[in-house]
């Protein structure tokens, strides 16, 4: 379709987007979400020249997935963010089923994006392309065109690239389907990022001792993070066990190290990054001042999105929170990167049994809790976070089905940090050893109140808004 055809539709789409946006109970304060219709990966991301970028899958046209184009962010401190141009829209042969998933390096001193375009038939096959833009003076994105067509011996699912430097060279991760329809991660060299090599496959179903691990992996992400190589990965089509890959496709990581030359990876096994509902298709990138800060999607691609009631409101989803990366005994910890604490207002401590706890308001707050005892607090009458001292359960009711639902985390609880803001909530565990993050939808204001014998000191801020300008 014509580019300059796409950019009305999305020109009326925004137009008609703007009156509905007033009385919007579930829009974030501080979050990510997308003006109008369907946000889904975080792509690009990337700090240069003094500015945070951040890139997203997003279909402007309705809350349905579909061609996606690039919408694009930027911010100074990862907190107040601004639009910028939209970078890709699907117009050329080799992205007509849209500009997918892909990453964002620095090259001749522009950002330079790679990203797949996918192409659907209409005998239900696909190809992808895995294809090059580069900024230009006006901060639009030039394509340059595909630089890598289909592998052989994989299907028509081969995306999602991720490229770094190390070492003088280009390195790309790609998420791929074999012909056994297993998921593997693919790797690839490359001295200038137009012409690019197989080196081999790096880490997968059926590869270093994971065993069957699902039909497809999406959005690899490989990086150094204190002294190991992490690879982030999504599979999809992992059976669920009693208490962990519970969501329909899951998002988690691997912890080795790389041989570059060889494409050896050796690791150990698979974690998720995130226990709660709604997280999938992180991407990560460096601060300016050496930290690896990620960005996840707060949804799952499967039948429950569409019951979300922001669809009223003309569109669906959010980015988490942007979260720092560390590891200890090679497992990763996240935490709220510094950076949100300049929204944090109005503290407030209290310290008591969670029984004569107060209620607080949480419509946008953070609350920090060291935890001695049994305990469990409930948010917006919908949510149930519990400690019965051996796991924490997260239970909310499907919004599909209206059956209850769990996630869990198994440990010994110190400490919860939580983020809440309007429809989103972000339990971060024990100082960052686990995550569950999830959606809710409240009626009214949103409170948090408790219940348990166990002893608390709560912190309550009520968190800041910062509109994207
Ligand atoms: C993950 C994903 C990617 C793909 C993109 C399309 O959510 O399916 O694999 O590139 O979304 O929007």
């Amino acid at each position: 379709m014509k580019e300059v055809h796409l950019l009305k539709r999305m020109a009326h789409a925004l137009m008609s987007g703007y009156a509905r946006k007033q009385e919007d109970p579930y829009r974030p304060d501080w979050h990510l979400s997308p003006c109008v219709g369907l946000l889904n990966d975080p792509n690009g991301f990337i700090h240069h020249n003094g500015r945070y970028h951040l890139f997203y899958q997003w279909n402007p046209f309705s809350c349905a997935h579909g061609a996606k184009f690039w919408g694009h962010w930027s911010s100074t401190d990862l907190v107040n963010w601004k639009h910028e141009p939209v970078a890709l829209v699907p117009s050329e042969s080799y992205e007509t089923h849209g500009c997918y998933s892909g990453s964002a390096v620095v090259d001749q001193g522009a950002i330079t994006l790679i990203y797949t375009g996918n192409v659907k038939y209409d005998d239900g096959s696909r190809t992808a392309f895995q294809c090059i833009a580069r900024e230009n003076t006006h901060g639009e994105y030039d394509k340059l065109g595909p630089v890598l067509t289909l592998p052989a011996g994989y299907t028509g699912h081969v995306r999602d690239p991720k490229v770094w430097r190390h070492d003088d060279r280009w390195y790309m991760v790609l998420g791929a389907q074999d012909l056994d329809r297993q998921g593997k991660v693919l790797l690839y060299g490359s001295a200038d990022l137009l012409a690019w090599e197989k080196i081999g496959e790096i880490a997968g179903s059926r590869l270093g001792g994971l065993g069957d691990f699902g039909y497809m992996w999406e959005c690899p992400d490989l990086f150094p993070l204190d002294g190991k190589e992490i690879l982030i990965c999504c599979p999809q089509g992992v059976p669920a066990e009693e208490e962990r890959y519970l969501n329909t496709f899951q998002a988690g990581y691997l912890v080795g190290s790389l041989h570059y030359e060889s494409g050896a990876y050796s690791h150990q096994g698979f974690h998720e990054l995130d226990l709660g509902f709604e997280f999938y298709a992180p991407q990560t990138t460096l601060s300016e001042d050496g930290r690896r800060l990620l960005f996840g999607w707060m949804s799952i691609p499967d039948e429950n999105e569409f019951f979300e009631p922001t669809i009223d409101h003309g569109w669906i989803h959010i980015m988490t929170c942007p979260r720092e990366l560390t590891l200890h005994n090679d497992r990763v910890y996240q935490r709220p990167a510094h950076e949100l604490q300049q929204l944090r207002r109005d503290h407030y401590t209290w310290h008591g049994a969670a029984n004569y706890a107060p209620s607080l308001p949480v419509q946008s707050a953070e609350v920090l809790i060291d935890v001695q005892g049994e305990f469990q607090l409930t948010l917006a009458s919908q949510l149930l976070l519990c400690w019965d001292g051996e796991r924490v359960t997260m239970s909310r009711r499907n919004r599909r089905t209206g059956e209850p639902e769990h996630r869990y985390w198994r440990g010994n609880l110190r400490q919860l940090q939580i983020l809440c803001d309007r429809s989103s909530i972000e339990v971060f565990i024990n100082d960052g050893e686990a995550v569950i993050s999830s959606r809710y939808f409240p009626e009214g204001e949103a409170t948090m109140t408790f219940s348990g014998s166990g002893l608390l000191t709560l912190q309550h801020w009520l968190l800041a808004s910062c509109v994207i300008e």
